[in-house]
């Protein structure tokens, strides 16, 4: 049984069909990483794994079960712009996905159970390079710490399933490159499964297990909300990489083009 199947999904926003007769199948542990043109509904898929939606047709399965209604600590989320509370410290920021869930009552742990929670925030946050930065509020800090602690946020919880939605997009191409170091670092450790939303190829080719193309395959110039996109390449990424991108780039220059 693979870790996480969707069959025959299909998502429609009114008249608009965004995605249309998906099917796929994932181990445990994958890498995917997702491109796609501006609007085909990669980030629209992302919320339907998280559970944010749920499908218009179609199911998610999860160890063969359906994906609980609403998102839980078994999916964990990282988006492009920073998602953090500014008006908690980057200590705080961590510490409050373990103390909500353990203090559903108060809202807040106290005593020993708040020591520990600040600590294993505190050595998590230690991993991600801020532990120097533990008081600091976000504003403080660069665009590449406030994703590193964006990143920290969504690993507290101990997530099976991390969902990147273009997490490096706004940094710098020296930034990215000690983001990706990182990821791929906290996944091995971890054998996290992600799913990486991507505009840049070099990132979809190079970091994952597998490469997701979303495009469309039937269009009626007519109706152009009549049809969705589907994913129209898997590429597996554990040989030759650069042969994979240029065998992409041959049947599908357009795709390039729309990803850089
Ligand atoms: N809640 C919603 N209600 C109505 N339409 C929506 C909703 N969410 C997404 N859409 C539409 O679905 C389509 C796909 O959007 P989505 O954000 O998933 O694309 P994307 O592939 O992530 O694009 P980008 O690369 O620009 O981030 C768009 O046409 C968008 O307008
Ligand atoms: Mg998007």
């Amino acid at each position: 049984m693979s870790f996480i199947q969707v069959n025959s999904l299909w998502q429609q926003y009114g008249e608009q069909v965004v995605l249309e007769q998906m099917n796929l199948s994932i181990a445990e542990g994958e890498f995917c990483t997702l491109v796609g043109a501006s609007g085909c509904g990669k980030s629209t898929f992302l919320r339907l794994l998280l559970g944010q939606e749920t499908p218009s047709r179609g199911k998610i399965l999860l160890d063969g079960q359906p994906l609980p209604g609403e998102p839980d600590a078994s999916r964990g989320v990282v988006f492009q712009r920073y998602s953090v509370f500014a008006h908690l410290t980057v200590l705080d920021n961590v510490a409050l996905g373990l103390e909500l869930p353990n203090a559903p009552w108060l809202g807040r742990l106290f005593g020993a159970a708040k020591q520990r929670a600040r600590e294993q925030a505190a050595s998590l946050l230690q991993r991600v390079g801020l532990g120097h930065a533990l008081d600091k509020y976000p504003s403080q800090l660069s665009g590449g710490m406030q994703q590193r602690l964006a990143i920290a946020q969504a690993l507290i919880m101990k997530p099976r399933v991390l969902l990147l939605d273009e997490p490096f997009g706004a940094l710098d191409p020296g930034i990215r490159k000690d983001m990706h170091g990182l990821l791929l670092e906290l996944w091995r450790e971890t054998r996290l499964t992600v799913f990486m939303v991507t505009h840049d190829l070099s990132e979809g080719f190079n970091l994952g297990t597998r490469l997701l193309v979303f495009d469309k395959v039937r269009h009626d110039p007519h109706a152009p909300q009549a049809f969705g996109a589907r994913i129209t390449y898997d590429i597996a990424l554990n040989s030759d990489r650069r042969a994979a991108r240029a065998a992409l780039a041959a049947v599908n220059p357009a795709l390039m083009e729309a990803c850089t």
